[in-house]
This record gives structure tokens, C-alpha cells and sequence, in this order.
């Protein structure tokens, strides 16, 4: 595998793959790789001739009082990680590279309505940081698809209608959320948790698992299922943010007749706030 620190050197590189006509599959990451980044690895071994991934801790897409400056940076380990996954490529450049002017003076891409709900409304600007650096990546690899988790669910959906509403050639490809035996879902995140967090945290699942029983169940009033389900977090340690039933498509509150569910779930533990969900498919 070899690894870039520069868009132009990256740009050369992909440039004489293309000319072959290579099929190109792309996974942006912001590092501190684990089995759920492998599987978006994995099935873009699957749909590319050649394997991009990137590394970058995107400092547009955290706010002032966020992890930004402890985010894991594990780079030595993650190169060894994606070259055992057979990764072709790896573009890990500095924040000077994507931003030469400062994320001040950078041009935003924002996926209005969006952006400003469930994650977004807790972390304000989260998610045009997301949309914005991602518009880049896609413009310096130029890939013919990209892979990312269902486990940001927003965030999938975000890059899709950034996707279409920018008239991307970019095919994004959603990927099943990798979980640990327990149920907690793959993060970086989860190494901020001490081991008691650790045996708290698969409550999260557990919870979602429960509140997708009550809709298969026929429990109609969504709002006092989410009610209980923040209680049982709570109970066990955990501070509220949302736990939330929503349509998939457009993440807005579902009307009677919606069939597609999904719950989406943010809690604080600890020094660390975890995302999950779950989707519910109505007969
Ligand atoms: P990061 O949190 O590193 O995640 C990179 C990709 O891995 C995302 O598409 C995310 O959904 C996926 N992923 C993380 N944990 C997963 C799991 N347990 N199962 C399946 N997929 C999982 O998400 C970002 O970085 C950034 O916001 C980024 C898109 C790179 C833009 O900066």
C-alpha cells in the first residue's frame, strides 16, 4: 500500500489508474481503524479494481468544545490494518493540505434540513464539516463509488442528497453497522471508556432492540417509547441527548402510514458521546 501526504502526489498516482480504466472504491475515515472500517475496506475490495481509503481528523466538522485535539491519531497501526485488508491506497494529509487558508475561509457545503436535526441540532455545524470535507475528497480521488457506515446513519444520508443535489458522479454505498459480541457498536470513540463504561455501553443496543419490539408490538405512541427508552439509559449511567423514531428517507418524524423506521439514539457515557440505530420495517 502506498501512503500520500499531498493531493497532487495522490492525484498522479490515480491519474495512471484511471487511464487503465480501473474502477475506483473509496473509504474516507478519520482513523483509529477497527473491524467496522475494515468491512467498508472489504467491500470496496469488492466493488473497485483499486482500493482508496483516507485518514483524516476533519477539524471543520468538531466544535470548540469537542474531542478534536484527543481524537485518537493511530496512524502507524492503521497502515498496517488497511495493507492487511489489501487497501491500494492511502491519502493521509495534514489539516494545512485540506485547508491552506484556514476552515475559516473555506467554502461550505451544507445539506439543508438535514443538517440541523437529531446530531446536527446537538452539534451545531457538525454536519456542512462533514458534507464540506467529504465534497473535497470526493473532488481529489474522484472515485466511481465511495463506502461508508450505516452506523452514522445522518451522516449517510447527508452525503446521499449532497451526492444528488450536487450532481455527483460519485455512487455512495451504504454498509451494515459491525458490532462486538456484546452489541455495542464499532467506534474510536469507544476507547474513551473505562471498563465500567465498557460493561454499561451495549445498554445502548439493548435499548434500541427493546424499542423495535414495542413498534413490531403495535405500541403506537412512538414519543412514549422514547420517553421510557431514555429512562432505562439513564437508569444504568448514561445522560440523554435523543433517542428518536424516525422515517428513513427524510428522517422526520414519521406520519401513521410510514412503514420505514429508524431509530436513532445519541448518549453521553463518560467522557465519551455514542451514536447508534436501528432500522424497523413495518408489515
Ligand atoms: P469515522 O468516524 O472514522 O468513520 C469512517 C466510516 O466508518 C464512516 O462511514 C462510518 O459510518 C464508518 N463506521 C464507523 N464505525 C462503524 C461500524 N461500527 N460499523 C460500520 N461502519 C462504521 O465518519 C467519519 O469518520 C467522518 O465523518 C468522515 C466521513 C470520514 C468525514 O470526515
Amino acid at each position: 500500500m502506498k501512503t500520500f501526504h499531498t493531493i497532487a502526489e495522490l492525484r498522479t498516482a490515480l491519474k495512471s489508474e484511471r487511464l487503465q480504466d480501473k474502477r475506483i472504491a473509496f473509504v474516507p475515515t478519520m482513523g483509529n481503524l477497527h473491524e467496522g472500517h475494515m468491512d467498508l475496506v472489504r467491500r470496496a475490495r469488492q466493488e473497485g479494481d483499486v482500493v482508496v481509503a483516507s485518514i483524516f481528523v476533519n477539524p471543520m466538522q468538531f466544535s470548540a468544545n469537542e474531542d478534536l485535539e484527543r481524537y485518537p491519531r493511530t496512524l502507524t497501526e492503521d497502515q498496517a490494518l488497511l495493507e492487511s485488508n489489501t487497501c491500494d491506497y492511502l491519502f493521509a494529509p495534514s489539516a494545512l493540505e485540506m485547508y491552506p487558508d484556514g476552515k475559516r475561509s473555506q467554502t461550505q457545503i451544507e445539506v439543508t434540513g438535514l443538517s440541523d436535526i437529531l446530531c446536527g441540532a446537538t452539534r451545531p455545524g457538525h454536519f456542512v464539516g462533514v458534507a464540506t470535507v467529504v465534497t473535497k475528497l470526493f473532488n481529489i480521488v474522484m472515485p466511481d463509488c465511495a463506502i461508508f457506515g450505516n452506523k452514522d446513519f445522518q451522516q449517510l444520508k447527508v452525503i446521499e442528497d449532497m451526492a444528488r443535489d450536487l450532481s455527483s458522479n460519485v455512487e455512495v454505498i451504504g454498509v451494515n453497522i459491525a458490532r462486538a459480541d456484546s452489541g455495542l457498536a464499532m467506534s474510536s470513540r469507544n476507547g474513551y471508556l473505562s471498563a465500567e463504561e465498557l460493561s454499561i455501553a451495549p445498554t445502548i443496543y439493548q435499548t434500541l432492540l427493546w424499542a423495535k419490539q414495542s413498534i413490531l408490538e403495535g405500541h403506537v405512541s412512538y414519543a412514549n417509547i422514547c420517553e421510557q427508552a431514555l429512562q432505562k439509559l439513564e437508569a444504568v449511567g448514561f445522560e440523554r441527548d435523543y433517542f428518536e423514531i424516525r422515517a428513513q428517507h427524510d428522517l422526520l418524524t414519521p406520519s401513521e402510514k410510514e412503514k420505514q423506521l429508524v431509530i436513532l439514539v445519541a448518549a453521553y457515557l463518560g467522557k465519551a458521546r455514542l451514536i447508534d440505530n436501528i432500522t424497523v420495517e413495518l408489515p
